[in-house]
């Protein structure tokens, strides 16, 4: 059931209602208009740099009004409170009694919270990592590992995934890593037919250790090595596990060295910088690894020590909590233009859809306002000529994020100029439009009829993030900047950012289904009838 909530009844919220009757109407053309004195130093009032990244928040429907109440919410709703919370290691994660400190795995100072215990760590990490870039870890017969397989699923994926493809350009050129997440077996299977036993190393990641899909991933893997040869008493070679759970790796087979420990303070989503993130060290090295610790620290310590009002993550928060909660807008959109990046995207659904995708407040009532939008996208220039037609004469309003590396990782430079013009191009002409005047004069005399086609209604808002070039420092500061924009949201809204409840019913009732699937006999009756009827064709097919 809905309750009146206490945001809603905030001072700021309610000043923000009026303003956004004030000033929604207004259009972004008109506020960079040559006749506006204040257009000129638009661009330089709404750019703010902090962590190594320079964010351009000029081409938002937003005045300096607006930041202002935006800033004056956040400290209402008590984002300055909740930050220092989590980052001191307090209960933040209420419901599963649990601390959130991925920050203490990046952190620079020794005073950080668990300090000791992450760098132990990270030392048998790098010790590991080194073994097998140098060749000197070796498989069952006595070559060295030329293939990592990285076998988990959406925290233990997601993030090492994306940052092992995003920095490619400084991965050891001896080294395939591959990924394997869904229990779909064709992705496992895409990946053994192209590497080779003997050369390979399987990283079993589990928070938990018990998620289906890793776990039947993690034994047909097993299998495989045995089948190709791998005695029993070597398949240690080959294995090594990362989870919170080092007793169920063990139990799995694992040698007991061969585990690597991350701990119930850090939440699968936000765990890329501990062991999980084994894979990115072993493809870029334990340097270019700390690197991009030392790069999502610089952001901390931004996010922790910024006034509000030049803080990246509260206004990056904030400017997408004025568009869910006043504008109405459903989605968001990343486009960066970044091939690199390609993963960032889907990195960024689970970051923000399972951290703030809640409709329980922290006191247990329900809200009554929207809290996280969907998060989508593609890299820029291929989302050009696909749906960016949506984003420009579409009738829904949906906020983009542009993510622009000024420098090449690659030397194909004369490619990047396109690649930025594009870039650049899209929101200049999201925020400007064409009138129906302008269409007009484009369509020509006597097809004025053409003229509704060929307008654009422009005010679409556009953030462009700036990176000067894609290193460890800067995509550590990115993802960092990202993660606090969803803890700033979370708080605004008053859920608990940390929790995924949402996910238990499905696995549940997936197990009831999967035994109901490969039973010899079934009791379709204790499912819905289009439950037992998918249920009675998958036995057909599989002919059970
Ligand atoms: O089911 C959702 C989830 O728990 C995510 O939060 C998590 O990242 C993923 O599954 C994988 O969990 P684990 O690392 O425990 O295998």
């Amino acid at each position: 059931m809905t309750q009146t909530s206490t945001l809603n009844s905030l001072p700021a919220w309610s000043a923000l209602q009026s303003h956004y009757d004030a000033i929604s109407g207004e259009r972004l053309r008109d506020w960079f208009a040559p006749q506006n004195d204040a257009a000129p130093t638009r661009a330089e009032r709404f750019t703010f740099e902090g962590g190594g990244l320079t964010i351009d928040f000029s081409k938002n429907r937003i005045s300096d009004a607006t930041l202002q109440l935006l800033v004056q919410l956040a400290e209402e709703a008590g984002v300055t409170k909740r930050r220092d919370a989590m980052f001191n290691g307090d209960i933040v994660n209420i419901t599963e009694h649990r601390a959130a400190l991925h920050t203490a795995l990046r952190a620079q100072s020794p005073d950080a919270p668990f300090h000791a215990q992450v760098q132990a760590e990270k030392a048998k990490m790098a010790a590991f990592s080194d073994r097998v870039r140098d060749g000197s870890w070796t498989g069952y017969t006595g070559k060295r590992i030329r293939h990592v397989v990285n076998i988990g699923i959406g925290g233990s994926d997601l993030g090492p995934k994306m940052v092992v493809h995003a920095l490619h350009h400084l991965a050891s050129k001896e080294l395939d890593t591959h990924f394997v997440s869904n229990v779909d077996g064709a992705d496992l299977y895409n990946v053994l037919e192209q590497i080779d036993a003997e050369e390979t190393l399987a990283i079993i990641v589990s928070k938990t250790f018990t998620t289906l899909e890793t776990m039947t991933n993690a034994h047909s893997m097993r299998d495989w090595f045995l089948k190709a040869g791998c005695p029993e008493d070597q398949l240690s070679k080959h294995f090594v596990g990362v989870s919170a759970n080092p007793a169920e790796v063990v139990k799995f087979g694992i040698a007991k060295e061969n585990v690597f420990e991350m701990w119930d303070w850090v939440g699968g989503r936000y765990s890329l910088w501990s062991a999980v993130g084994l894979s990115i060290m072993i493809s870029v090295g334990p340097k270019n690894f700390d690197a991009l610790l030392q790069g999502a620290d610089a952001m901390d310590q931004h996010f922790r020590t910024a006034p509000l009002a030049v803080n990246l993550p509260v206004l990056m928060g904030m400017i997408g909590i004025w568009y869910r909660n006043f504008f109405g807008s459903q989605s968001d959109l990343i486009a960066p233009y970044s091939q690199a990046l390609h993963y960032l995207p889907s990195y960024l659904q689970q970051l923000e859809m399972e951290s703030n995708g809640k409709s329980a407040r922290l006191d247990g009532k329900m809200v009554d306002y929207p809290t996280a939008a969907v998060i989508w996208g593609e890299p820029g220039t291929n989302g050009q000529h696909a749906f960016f037609q949506m984003l420009h004469q579409g009738p829904t309003l949906i906020p983009i994020d542009f993510i622009a590396v000024l420098t090449p990782e690659h030397p194909l430079v004369d490619h990047h100029a396109k690649l930025l013009a594009n870039c650049f191009a899209q929101s200049e002409a999201l925020m400007l439009g064409r009138t129906l005047e302008e269409a007009k004069k484009v369509a020509g005399p006597g097809k004025e009829e053409l003229a509704t086609h060929l307008s654009f209604p422009g005010n679409r808002p556009t953030t462009t993030i700036m990176l000067d070039a894609l290193t460890p420092q800067t995509l550590g500061a990115l993802i960092a900047l990202y993660e606090h924009k969803v803890l700033v949201q979370g708080t605004v809204w008053d859920i608990n950012s940390f929790d995924q409840w949402g996910v238990e019913l499905g696995k549940i009732l997936g197990k009831v289904v999967e035994a109901d699937i490969t039973a010899a006999s079934t009791d379709a009756a204790k499912h819905d009838s289009s439950t037992s009827a998918l249920i009675a064709r998958a036995r057909k097919a599989l002919k059970r």
